[in-house]
């Protein structure tokens, strides 16, 4: 029953367009199998950014035909937690919907909150909520929304494992999953899978995983883990042989700025932004509160590019507290990891050769009071072609 059950999930010939560029690849052929067998008449998701569940979800709806419209509700600005990106992200999302599912999909860009008039009450069959993280948003976004779930309609909640930083969704998650059917798939971020109570019953494998002990949920636990590492393994290919320069993860870049108050860097204590390449970008990149800069490290998840940077400027609130724009200014960067120094007239000009370029500052001495540490910088990334 088992075998038959597994060998016929819809996702055995599902090849996801949208892979790799956020931090849903664990759980992206469950998305899929949900969608083909739930059929949901109306989906919703609060929280999309680069698209990576959401056209998962589409995909599906498109090649099951299941009759769903679905929309995807974000501001498109990003948030404290995964931090602050450009218009790049909406204008490929934007794109990306328009080709392929302007038929049932709509984007709505707006708060949350101000797209809740949109939708009926316990009209919503399938929700996925993955916005900001913290307890109190993830409470917010529960209350407000629960109630424009339909009785027996399943409730998806992204990164229940992440217990860093001020990541909260697992004590809200803790004690949603027993006030109905629940299932958890732990690996990486997590994902709950939550039904409100209606006495309904749901197709494989939703029933299997939420309808309490039974021994295909293992099973389809497994083959879910193997789809998944399989993806990363693809992931992996791509930098290994530079393919990744032909998929949408090579269309922005993600700078990670770690801070530091003992000369260690830990994910963490880093705080993120994303740019769109091509053109010239300025970004500032707010730190938390009692942040330290002995010294910072600055990486990039850049798809084998150059970068060049212009200016780099840290601030302790609005007082500059370090600023290169000349070549000579620069030098006092260090520059390792997967990247090469390039000559450069002024500026600092990089090549990214790997998945792990690093800039280091250096040690900086922060003012005792200061209204927070931020740090500027004036970038244009562009990709490079693969050396022959
Ligand atoms: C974790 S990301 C979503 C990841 C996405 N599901 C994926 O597959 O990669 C969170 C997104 O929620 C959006 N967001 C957070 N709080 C929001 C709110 N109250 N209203 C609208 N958008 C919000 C942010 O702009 C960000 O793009």
């Amino acid at each position: 029953m088992t075998a038959v059950s597994l060998a016929a999930l819809p996702s055995h010939s599902f090849h996801p367009r949208v892979y790799g560029v956020g931090a849903w690849t664990d759980n992206l052929y469950f998305a899929y199998d949900v969608v083909a067998t739930l059929k949901p008449r109306l989906l919703v998701e609060l929280g999309t950014d680069r698209g990576e569940s959401y056209f998962a979800f589409c995909q599906s709806a498109a090649e099951n035909a299941t009759g769903t419209r679905c929309f995807a509700v974000d501001t498109w600005q990003g948030d404290a937690q995964a931090g602050g990106y450009d218009e790049t992200t909406f204008r490929e999302v934007s794109d990306h919907n328009a080709a392929h599912y302007a038929a049932f999909s709509m984007l709505l860009r707006c708060s949350f909150d101000d797209a809740l008039d949109r939708f009926a009450s316990e009209s919503i069959e399938l929700l996925h909520l993955d916005g900001l993280h913290t307890e109190a948003a993830v409470r917010q976004d529960l209350q407000a929304w629960l109630p424009k779930l339909k009785p027996g309609g399943i409730l998806l909640m992204h990164d229940i494992s992440v217990r860093v930083r001020d990541f909260g969704v697992w004590k809200v998650w803790e004690e949603l999953r027993t006030s109905g059917r629940s299932f958890a798939f732990d690996a990486g971020p997590g994902l709950g899978v939550w039904q409100k109570p209606s006495g309904r019953a749901l197709p494989e494998p939703l029933e299997p995983l939420l309808g309490g002990p039974h021994d295909s949920a293992a099973a389809f636990e497994a083959y879910y883990r193997d789809r998944a590492a399989a993806t990363q393994q693809k992931i992996g290919q791509h930098w290994r042989d530079g393919t990744i320069r032909e998929t949408a993860a090579a269309h922005q870049t993600i700078i990670q700025v770690f801070h530091t108050r003992d000369g260690i860097h830990r994910e963490e204590e880093s705080a993120v932004a994303r740019v769109g390449h091509g053109s010239w970008k300025e970004v500032t990149i707010p730190l938390p509160a009692r942040a330290g800069a002995a010294p910072l490290r600055i990486d990039f998840l850049s798809a084998f590019t150059s970068i060049e940077i212009a200016e780099l400027t840290v601030r302790a609130g609005d007082e500059p507290i370090f600023t290169a724009r000349s070549a000579a200014e620069f030098d006092g960067i260090g520059v390792a990891g997967d990247a090469e120094r390039l000559a450069a007239a002024s500026g600092l000009r990089l090549r990214v050769t790997g998945v792990d370029p690093q800039l280091y500052l250096p040690p900086l001495t922060v003012p005792e009071e200061h209204q927070g540490l931020s740090v500027m910088l004036r970038l244009r990334v562009t990709v490079d072609s693969p050396r022959r």
